[in-house]
């Protein structure tokens, strides 16, 4: 079975309730390509404001961050149940942005990948390597590394969708050459297939994610295991609608 192309705009801590409403206001007005798998993820403050704007239901929201725990005294957190109850379907875990800046380690991203799924969320699990890992060598030890931690606690990959996510691309208007992608994305699923089997390592989706733009975008259509985008910046931007349709 193919696997259906996914376009995830994160659009992190970014956004009021105008340009929110103006960005799912685009989305609503143009024809979007069926074939397409879209998910935008605003802050958690917005989330339900972009899910009643919404008009093409087959858009999903996601959110960026979930605590693992249903409730309870966890000050600033959200849970996968309010997730879910707010009208989101998806949740972004591991951004490096959370793996840096906020110190979350493999084990507490298995951790919260395991809650949002038993409470059903679907998850875009990111993984990726610092520059000076690339630099070393080390791009797959590190991806593997963040892989490990999920794979020994969960089992049906079958809603968990992989951005692999470079951190040296992130926000720096450096993509990774669809060459390397290409590369690290397959060396990736045969790590899966080693690890979950052949069978779900080829169902599960490889999203890249790093300055991906309205204009790069179509470069990477030859890739054949990159299977969509997680995109920042371009997300808020009306470029993000030439993303979604860079395949047709
Ligand atoms: O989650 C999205 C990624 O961090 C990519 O961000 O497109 O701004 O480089 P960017």
């Amino acid at each position: 079975m193919a696997r259906k192309f996914f376009v995830g705009g994160n659009f992190k801590m970014n956004g009021s309730r105008a340009s929110i409403k103006k960005i799912v206001e685009d989305l609503n007005n143009v024809d979007l390509p069926s074939d397409v798998e879209v998910v935008i993820a605003p802050p958690a403050l917005y989330i339900h404001c972009a899910k009643e704007l919404l008009k093409n239901l087959e858009i999903k929201v996601a959110a960026q961050n979930a605590f693992p725990k249903p409730s309870g005294a966890y000050t600033g957190e959200i849970s996968a149940p309010q997730i879910k109850d707010a009208g989101a379907d998806w949740v972004i875990l591991g951004h490096s942005e959370r793996r840096t800046i906020i110190k979350e380690s493999d084990e507490f991203v298995a951790e919260k990948t395991v809650h949002a799924l038993e409470n059903g969320l679907g998850v875009i699990l990111c993984i990726g390597e610092l520059l000076e890992e690339r630099d070393t060598g080390m791009t797959l030890v590190v991806c593997n590394r963040q892989l490990d931690a999920v794979i020994d606690k969960v089992k049906d990959w079958s809603n968990i969708v992989i951005a692999y996510e470079p951190v040296w691309a992130i926000g720096t208007g450096l993509a990774a050459t669809p060459e390397d992608a290409q590369s690290t994305h397959a060396e990736i699923r045969q790590y899966l297939a080693e690890k979950l089997g052949e069978d779900q390592a080829s169902k599960i989706r490889i999203l890249y994610g790093g300055s991906v733009n309205g204009k790069n975008a179509k470069s990477f259509n030859a890739c054949p295991d990159i299977d969509g985008y997680l995109v920042g910046g371009a997300s808020l931007k009306p470029e993000f609608i030439d993303i979604i349709k860079s395949r047709e």
